[in-house]
């Protein structure tokens, strides 16, 4: 009998941590014990990820910071967990670890997220995010080689000769890693502290000003790069479609319904995080000035999305338009690849 889908293990995490874990969750046929922030602070309490830890709890996950809102996980306290229950904790760094790793010297001092902290076991950090790399390479860093020796397949009677790949990705490209390798170089230590003192100080005049505007505040203060707003007063969404005429992508949130932006190198250029306050002020006069506002594109999505109480549903539709990008019957005209 073949077992397909035994969902033994589990990992238990915040319900901000990326939907990466859950991709691969599904294909491990793992279990995901999502822990919920609190509505208002947004943060997780860790007594509720201490009591979703069973016997098959087999990681615990804290992000340094979280996509959503910008938050960096209480990792201490979630290592305490992880040591007492002798259960491996992943930081996952891949949005933040190139800004984390050099906020202390850019005089953002932050709290330790890496292996200072003696549960962490590994960490993940994306080179295409802050390393300012192309895409392609990414780093997974493991706090012994025992442990990193799982990542490793090797295969001794294939005809071909013997196997051995270091990764889930076969073949990868050594234009890739030489190109990463060469950014790296090019910016150096003092050139990511550099640049991680022009985001944080952008991110928080960003935060500042978006936080002095009527109708919007801000859902956590952000703890590294990203800032995110919602609203008490409109429909936030309104906020995100007046931004996009307007030249601006910003990305939406849900639960609680919101908007983010993930600043980078681009808004430290003179000038930009003034015309992105200026915009947003006129956007946010222009929905409090126009009653009965009509649903914008993006508050018709998240709008339907919320009505929709089977999200299979949602999920299948988002499939579809997986599947209608990779259609030839399909005009490339009528699809956008993103
Ligand atoms: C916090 C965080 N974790 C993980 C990932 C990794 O996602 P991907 O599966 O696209 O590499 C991302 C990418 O945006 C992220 O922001």
């Amino acid at each position: 009998m073949v077992i397909t889908n035994v969902f033994f293990f589990s990992s238990v995490m915040p319900i901000t941590a990326h939907p990466a874990f859950h991709k691969a969750s599904a294909y491990f046929k793992m279990r995901i014990k999502r822990i919920p922030v609190d509505p208002k602070t947004l943060e997780i309490d860790v007594k509720n990820m201490r009591r979703a830890i069973t016997k098959n709890t087999c990681m615990l996950v804290a992000s340094a910071p979280n996509f959503p809102h910008g938050t960096i996980d209480p990792i201490e306290d979630i290592s305490n967990l992880a040591l007492e229950y002798g259960i491996p904790l992943h930081v996952d760094g891949c949005l933040g670890g190139f800004l984390i790793a050099f906020m202390g010297q850019a005089g953002f001092p932050l709290k330790p997220f890496d292996f200072r902290v003696p549960g962490v076991m590994s960490i993940s950090c994306d080179t295409h995010k802050y390393g300012y790399t192309p895409k392609g390479a990414s780093v997974i860093l493991y706090r012994t080689p025992e442990i990193r020796s799982h990542q490793f397949y090797a295969l001794a009677d294939w005809p071909g000769g013997i196997y051995a790949s270091p990764s889930i990705a076969g073949s990868r490209s050594g234009y890739i890693i030489a190109c990463c390798w060469a950014t790296l170089m090019y910016y150096g230590l003092e050139g990511y502290v550099e640049e991680t003192r022009k985001i944080i100080q952008a991110t928080r005049d960003i935060a500042d000003g978006w936080s002095k505007i009527d109708g919007l505040y801000l859902l956590h203060n952000p703890d590294v790069s990203v800032v995110s707003v919602g609203s008490e007063k409109f429909n936030i969404y309104y906020v995100l479609d007046g931004l996009r005429a307007k030249g601006w992508h910003l990305n939406g949130l849900q639960n609680p319904p919101g908007l983010h932006i993930a600043v980078t190198q681009l808004h430290t250029q003179p000038g930009v995080v003034e015309k992105l306050l200026k915009d947003t002020r006129q956007s946010v006069a222009e929905i409090l000035k126009t009653k009965n506002m009509s649903d914008t594109p993006t508050a018709v999505i998240y709008g339907t999305n919320q009505k929709v109480p089977d999200k299979s549903l949602v999920c299948d539709i988002a499939k579809l338009y997986i599947g209608a990008c990779y259609d030839t019957n399909i005009p490339a005209t009528t699809t956008e690849i993103k």
